[in-house]
């Protein structure tokens, strides 16, 4: 497909194009050592790994070594690391798996307000099935209040569920204190680690973790490969029927040069990357602060994802900037809708206490280890200038935060129904 800007010309071949990709929380682009590698398990080594001939036990020497190398990145044995087919399915596995486990023992699960919709939609559909959800309170940051989760813990208590590191607002929970929480009471913890893996440390050991979730997507693997580590010892029922495979735990054919290539990405993830985004991402928060006004950073300033920007920009609706700066080649992403049809404003954004009219105006730009300085210069010029033209052009320009909450509201009412 020919792309072609405002005159007409295409961009590839325009000089002044560029593609600047700041999304990298939605997906990452995959490495491509994590490519090269993952290449011989599609056309060489194509065996299954419950073969008992050469090219069966090839693929499982493979999934073993991914295993271990997974593993030790957070302190974990090789046979508590069960793949699966990401992110979303290891939230489920975690969550359906101990509340169906352990059903005589107590319903009740204590998550948070800002969960990623794989924790919140999964806790939604166990409260029809007559389980109850404590949903805890996040402050003006998005941390919650270990207290709070203390007071709320009841005998009928079986998981805690804490997202790690927030793929709106980057905050990145203290996981220590909270897991010291639920070993005194007794309680599994889980942590959807699918943003903060190899970007913050994770040791299940010194955490007091139970289960945490894995995608490899999100850290320059490929997608449709995720991971679940569940401690030995840990009560939890399997969702599908199939064969025994991953330890009776997740039926199904290995899927080896995804699993491959997600033990490589994890290899390779370094520190120093993090801390060279951290740093471009900082230069980005104060000059957007600094340069445009009435401008809001969501989430914290410490303890925050090395790769995660989230501003306000008030008076705007979101997606206007989004396509605005998609047309200069430069995706970011909104948050602030669930989908083109749902003009709710993001939970993670009204849980932090953000105004849902001024929630619609937020960004969230998010780096990787390929992001330049340049690009964000770039980016920078184009959000000015952006934000500048749809403000001239907003009736809401100017409005105070009620006045914009009212228009918001009638603006919903005029989509009832839809
Ligand atoms: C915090 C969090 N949990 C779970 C998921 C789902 O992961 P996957 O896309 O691998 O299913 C995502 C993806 O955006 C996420 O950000």
């Amino acid at each position: 497909m020919k792309l072609s800007n405002d005159s007409g010309e295409g961009l590839e071949n325009s000089k002044n194009f560029q593609k600047i990709y700041l999304d990298n929380s939605a997906t990452t682009m995959v490495d491509k050592e994590v490519a090269k590698a993952m290449q011989p398990y599609f056309t060489k080594i194509y065996g299954n790994a419950s073969s008992l001939h050469q090219f069966g036990q090839e693929a499982k020497r493979a999934l073993e070594q991914s295993r271990e190398i997974i593993a030790k990145s957070i302190n974990a044995d090789p046979k508590e690391i069960i793949f699966t087919s990401g992110g979303t399915e290891s939230d489920n596995l975690a969550i359906k798996g101990i509340a169906y486990a352990n059903k005589e023992k107590g319903n009740h699960i204590i998550t948070t307000k800002i969960e990623h919709h794989a924790v919140e939609h999964t806790c939604k559909s166990l409260e029809k099935e007559g389980f109850k959800i404590t949903y805890l309170d996040v402050d003006k940051e998005g941390f919650i209040n270990p207290d709070q989760l203390k007071k709320e813990i009841t005998d009928k208590t079986i998981l805690v569920t804490i997202i790690h590191g927030n793929n709106e607002i980057g905050a990145i929970q203290d996981i220590e204190p909270i897991g010291t929480i639920c070993k005194e009471h007794n309680i599994p913890l889980h942590i959807d680690a699918v943003q903060s893996f190899t970007k913050t440390e994770i040791d299940v050991k010194k955490q007091n973790i139970t289960l945490s979730s894995f995608s490899a997507h999100k850290l320059h693997g490929p997608k449709g490969i995720g991971a679940l580590y569940i401690k030995k010892g840990t009560k939890l029922n399997k969702l599908i029927e199939g064969g025994a495979h991953e330890f009776n735990l997740r039926p199904g054919t290995e899927n080896i040069p995804g699993i491959v290539g997600f033990a490589k990405a994890v290899e390779i993830a370094k520190q120093e990357d993090c801390k060279k985004i951290a740093e471009l991402r900082d230069y980005f928060i104060e000059k957007v602060l600094k340069e445009i006004p009435e401008t809001k950073l969501n989430g914290p300033t410490k303890d925050r994802l090395c790769n995660n920007i989230n501003i306000t920009f008030k008076f705007i609706e979101g997606e206007a900037l989004l396509i605005k700066l998609d047309d200069k080649g430069i995706a970011v992403s909104t948050g602030s809708a669930c989908s083109s049809k749902d003009l709710r404003p993001s939970h993670v954004l009204t849980a932090i206490g953000l105004h849902p009219a001024v929630a619609h105006g937020s960004i969230r730009f998010t780096l990787s280890k390929y992001t330049t300085k340049e690009e964000l210069d770039y980016t920078l010029t184009h959000l000015k200038k952006a934000v500048k033209e749809l403000r001239e052009l907003s009736p809401l320009w100017g409005q105070s935060e009620e006045e914009l909450t009212k228009a918001a509201y009638e603006d919903d009412h005029e989509h009832e129904g839809e």
